[in-house]
């Protein structure tokens, strides 16, 4: 008999739509470990920021990102990015050169495909949250739990600049959304929500409602 896997419920959208808000509080709720995979695409562009290089030049992206390590260790119910054993704070992963260069080095192949698998072995941490841009399309496609959340372009940019970022939103989703390496799209199977009209609460009451976990 095989054993069954535990649930990943996965949680995809555009940039400032509210997803990290809704997982976090959504794993909260259930008790599950919430996986922001943003972060770790963070934490790899800072390192290869630190390192020097132009996030325009995807080889050098490629040569440097191979020698850099990252972890996810769980800390009161969240994986933290570990990159080369030292932990990294939202200064570091939410800067404007991060948010300005994210995009760049999250198209690159070779760094999706290693940061996916490094997402699909969180599964032995047990039931998750994943929350991100491919999580239903490419990290757990066969998850029957798979929530889109969407907010207008006016309303992703206010919360954005609301929380004090200078990040060109529009400008990551264009790319997020054009690249050739599993771009963000709704998943098939999703259910979409769109929260630009309803608060935090509801956002997570109706990500609630949408799910028949066992
Ligand atoms: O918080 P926000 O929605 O602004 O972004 P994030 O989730 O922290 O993701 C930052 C960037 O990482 C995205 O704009 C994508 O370029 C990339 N990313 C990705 O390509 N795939 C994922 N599963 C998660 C993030
Ligand atoms: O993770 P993502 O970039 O998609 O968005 P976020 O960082 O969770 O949310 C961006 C901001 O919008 C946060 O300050 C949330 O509290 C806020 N938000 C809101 O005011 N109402 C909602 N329905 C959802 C998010």
């Amino acid at each position: 008999m095989t054993a069954v896997p535990p649930p990943v419920i996965t949680i995809d959208g555009p940039a400032a739509s509210g997803k990290s808000s809704i997982a976090r509080r959504v794993a909260q709720h259930l008790g599950f470990t919430y996986v922001n995979t943003g972060n770790m695409y963070r934490a790899m562009t800072w390192a290869v920021l630190e390192a020097g290089v132009d996030p325009q030049d995807a080889e050098a992206i490629r040569a440097a990102a191979a020698g850099i390590t990252l972890e996810s260790p769980v800390v009161e119910g969240k994986t933290q990015v570990c990159v080369c054993g030292s932990a990294l704070g939202d200064d570091e992963l939410n800067s404007d050169p991060v948010n300005r260069a994210v995009s760049l080095v999250a198209r690159v192949p070779e760094v999706r495909e290693r940061l996916v698998a490094d997402q699909r072995a969180l599964i032995a941490l047990g039931p998750l949250v994943m929350e991100g841009r491919d999580i239903g399309s490419v990290v757990f496609p066969d998850s029957p739990h798979k929530i889109y959340i969407d907010a207008t372009e006016e309303v992703r940019a206010s919360r954005r600049s609301a929380q004090g970022h200078a990040d060109q939103v529009a400008e990551r989703d264009r790319i997020d959304k054009q690249r050739t390496t599993s771009p963000l799209i709704v998943p098939q199977g999703a259910i979409v929500i769109d929260n630009s009209h309803i608060t935090l609460d509801e956002a997570v009451g109706q990500v609630l409602a949408a799910l028949h976990l066992p």
